[in-house]
């Protein structure tokens, strides 16, 4: 006797990818492919584990993310913590300096793959989603911050994108945030009688999000609030300028947003983010920024990094906004058959359709011609090959062509056996 037993779904914010969308994240990632080929960058792959500190250290105590989002969990089998990887850049830079990668040459890299946060699911916020996060490790100048930005600007032009809208902040280096962060701490403690609950408890761990406040209330305040700007060194303020100095060459618009800080807090220098008004509360699609403190936060030698993740789902979202991507056939030729034997002959006669490289389903299930024809026709086939006792006695295949756009014939065709993959490769 079976037990009953209660279905089981997916996780709330983790979503299944079926084969009727699926087609569109192949479209994405081959085109990605070639847009990352352009620009010279070669994939790295970490794995989705990666030990809690890891994350705790590399983006920060005092983040959402490491608060409040991870999934973390201790292995029972030898008490390690671990986490599922929240992004990529903390695992890449563990990986850089565990496999000694910068000792003879600077990298770009990418990566691809999901992520895991815990965070309240809505449009284009999940919990686990994808990434693809574009490093160059040991790369110190605006050049390279600046080829980012032409980089993205290039994959929304490629997708046909045009209404998303790119914010630069420069986040100067660690002293410089240090001797703003005790001015700003100052003006929060003078203020302190408005602020929420919120802003009093991150007024001391991490003052710049306090500016971030959704609360109307304290807009005024934030506003008005010291600007790292002002506290900004010579050789920050030139890093920067040379950005967007290469960027007004390339033709690129942007905003200067001093309030962006990003969620993470490896960041230093130049900081940016891509957003768009068409996919409601969610519009980020890409975030990114320099982090050259990180090597060296997490014990390896100081090494120059910059990089960017853009968020797929969303990604996605906008392009098949912006047009339809269209469902490619499942295959060329449809094989029907009738029949035990012609079922085995079919079979073998597939498997030489498919060394002349033609795609190829033999159908499988109901036996009947009408639903086989049925199933050839919903698989975008061109051609149905029809495999039945008379063809079967006649060593041959009858041809039919599925498709109005196909060559000619209305008619079923006989074809010999022997003859049929050179026949159905120049027409298919
Ligand atoms: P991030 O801003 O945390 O940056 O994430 C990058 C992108 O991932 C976001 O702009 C957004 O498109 C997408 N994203 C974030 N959270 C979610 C979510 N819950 N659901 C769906 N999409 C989401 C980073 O992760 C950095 N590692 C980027 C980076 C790479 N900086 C330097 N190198």
């Amino acid at each position: 006797m079976s037990q009953s037993f209660k279905k089981v779904h997916a996780i709330t914010g983790m979503k299944d990818i079926l084969p009727d969308t699926s087609h569109e994240w192949l479209a994405l990632e081959s085109l990605m492919q070639q847009w990352l080929a352009a620009y010279g960058y070669r994939n790295i792959r970490t794995p989705v584990l990666e030990h809690t500190r890891l994350f705790a250290r590399g983006i920060g105590e005092v983040t959402d993310i490491v608060e409040k989002e991870m999934y973390s969990f201790t292995d029972v089998l030898n008490n390690d913590r671990l986490t599922m990887r929240p992004e990529f850049t903390a695992g890449i830079v563990r990986a850089a300096i565990e496999h000694n990668m910068l000792y003879d040459r600077p990298h770009r890299l990418y990566t691809q793959g999901p992520v895991f946060r815990h965070e309240r699911p809505q449009r284009g916020r999940y919990r686990q989603f994808h990434q693809i996060s574009v490093e160059a490790l040991g790369m110190p100048g605006p050049d390279i911050d600046a080829e980012h930005i032409l980089m993205l600007a290039r994959l929304w032009k490629m997708l046909g994108l045009d209404d998303i809208r790119l914010e630069l902040n420069c986040l100067g280096q660690s002293a410089e945030r240090a001797a703003h962060r005790q001015a700003l701490i100052a003006y929060l403690e003078k203020h302190v009688d408005i602020l929420d609950e919120d802003a009093r408890r991150r007024m001391y761990t991490n003052p710049l999000r306090v500016l971030d406040t959704k609360n109307p209330a304290l807009q005024t305040m934030a506003n008005e609030a010291p600007a790292l700007e002002q506290f900004l060194g010579d050789e920050s303020r030139a890093h920067f300028q040379g950005v967007r100095d290469r960027l007004d060459e390339a033709g690129i618009a942007y905003k200067l947003n001093p309030r962006l800080v990003r969620g993470l807090d490896y960041y230093n220098l130049t900081v940016f983010e891509w957003i768009t008004d068409r996919l409601g509360a969610q519009g980020t699609v890409c975030g990114g920024g320099r982090y050259d403190d990180l090597f060296a936060l997490l014990g390896g030698k100081p090494a120059p990094a910059t990089g960017f993740a853009i968020g797929l789902e969303r990604l996605l979202d906008l392009w098949a906004q912006a047009r339809p991507i269209a469902h490619p056939a499942e295959c060329q030729v449809y094989l029907i058959h009738q029949g035990d034997a012609a079922q085995r002959v079919a079979m073998q006669v597939a498997e030489q359709l498919r060394d002349n490289d033609l795609r190829v389903i033999v159908h499988a299930g109901s036996t009947g011609f009408k639903s086989q024809f049925r199933r050839a026709d919903a698989s975008g086939a061109k051609a149905a090959v029809i495999i039945g006792p008379d063809e079967l006695t006649a060593g041959t295949a009858s041809v039919k062509w599925l498709r109005a756009d196909a060559a000619s014939a209305q008619q079923q065709q006989a074809i010999e056996l022997a003859d049929l993959a050179t026949y159905l490769k120049t027409k298919v």
